[in-house]
């Protein structure tokens, strides 16, 4: 019956967030259909074109469907589009208002260096050998949501600006378990990542995190990082990590640094999760790490990848499915593996497959194995 199906609101957005969300799409009613996983897939639209319907760019339709949904399949949203909507009417139902709305304060950014793209990759084959780590930013707090914020004048005439950095002990407690909930199923280490040597906010972030890591994650390996170091450490060495944890800001640019040595930003995927319910379950917003691409928005040789993996990480994650999200990746590794490239991983002068073509690889390779 509908009541045991995981409801799960589909959101192409704007850009090349429809065209690469129709790919997701296809493969998430593959494994609906092939693997009897037990999912509601409702389709619904945001952005420019129900605005230009409704007068909103998130109308009731799709709030209802992504208030409802355990999880979310967020295309994109942004580019030229912006401008025809009024700031106020993008204001409301936006993507930044979406994620506090459902406090989704822990965004899990996995980084996975595929062999077969190593020399697309801007990082050496042999400094790419064995990556495989996940940063989880915190997504809800920190410098981007302090108060006070603003630019004053001063009785000299300069003008200052001016940002807050806060956190409370709550909100590092409860981003550091996700964190150590995770590398219990994976390779058991967490790094912490803050600038403890200058700032309170870190301090206070190493102080929490340590304390709950003796209360109740002593079997964690538990390390700490300054953030300049671990800048430099991602570049180095980016196989020494397991899962990362770190505040908004530096999950913010240690992610993108960390996005190269995948080969590029179309292959990255994501979630943010907000706080467990009572039977532990948390709402999830999964989409790829990338915007909107307005330079190839149309053409549909957008990279498909980002938001298709995106459903390997909801499959274990939201689904409980960890078998059928491994089955998943190992079809992206076999279509890369046959050669499989969309424009922005292809090396000169090898066929380059459009977005439609890239999903329908991967669908091949899930055929077989299937
Ligand atoms: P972007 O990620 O949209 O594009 C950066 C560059 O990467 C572009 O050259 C683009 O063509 C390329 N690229 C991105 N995704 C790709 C894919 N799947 N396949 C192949 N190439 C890909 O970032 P940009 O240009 O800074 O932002 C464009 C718009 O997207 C802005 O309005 C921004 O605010 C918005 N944005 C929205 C996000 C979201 O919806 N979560 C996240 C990031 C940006
Ligand atoms: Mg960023």
């Amino acid at each position: 019956t509908l009541s045991n199906m995981i409801k799960v609101a589909v959101v192409g957005g704007e850009g090349i967030g429809p065209e690469v969300t129709d790919q997701s799409h296809r493969i998430l009613k593959w494994f609906s259909a092939r693997r009897g996983i037990p999912v509601a897939l409702r389709e619904a639209q945001y952005g420019l074109i129900p605005y230009l319907a409704t007068g909103k760019v998130l109308p009731d339709d799709t709030a209802e469907a992504m208030e409802e949904a355990d999880a979310i399949l967020w295309g994109a949203t942004g580019g030229p589009e912006t401008k025809e909507v009024p700031p106020a009417a993008r204001k409301v139902g936006s993507l930044l208002s979406l994620r506090s709305k459902y406090d989704l304060y822990a965004n899990l950014r996995p980084i996975v260096a595929n062999p077969a793209l190593a020399d697309s990759a801007s990082l050496k084959a042999s400094v790419l050998k064995d990556v495989d780590f996940i940063i989880i930013r915190e997504l809800t707090s920190g410098i981007y949501f302090g108060e006070p914020r603003g630019i004053e004048t001063l009785p000299d005439g300069q003008r200052r600006g001016f940002n807050t950095q806060q956190y409370t002990t709550s909100q590092i407690r409860r981003v550091a378990r996700t964190a150590f909930e995770l590398a219990r199923t994976r390779k058991g280490r967490v790094c912490s990542v803050d600038k403890a040597n200058v700032l309170e906010t870190s301090v206070l972030w190493r102080e929490e995190v340590t304390a709950l890591h003796q209360a109740e994650f002593s079997d964690i390996e538990l390390t700490h990082l300054y953030v300049d170091n671990a800048a430099m450490q991602i570049v180095r060495a980016p196989s020494q990590f397991d899962v990362m944890v770190t505040c908004n800001i530096f999950g913010d640019i240690l992610s993108d640094c960390a996005a190269m040595a995948s080969g590029s930003l179309g292959m990255l995927p994501s979630v943010s999760l907000g706080p467990p319910d009572r039977l532990g379950r948390r709402k999830a917003l999964y989409e790829p790490v990338h915007g909107s691409a307005p330079d190839i928005a149309g053409k549909g040789i957008a990279n498909p990848l980002g938001s298709i993996l995106s459903v390997a990480m909801m499959l274990r994650l939201t689904l409980n499915r960890p078998d059928d999200a491994t089955l998943l990746e190992k079809a992206v590794d076999t279509a890369l593996a046959g050669g499989a490239r969309t424009a922005d991983i292809a090396e000169p002068g090898a066929k380059r497959l459009s977005t439609q073509e890239m999903g329908d690889a991967v669908l091949n390779a899930l055929d077989k194995v299937a």
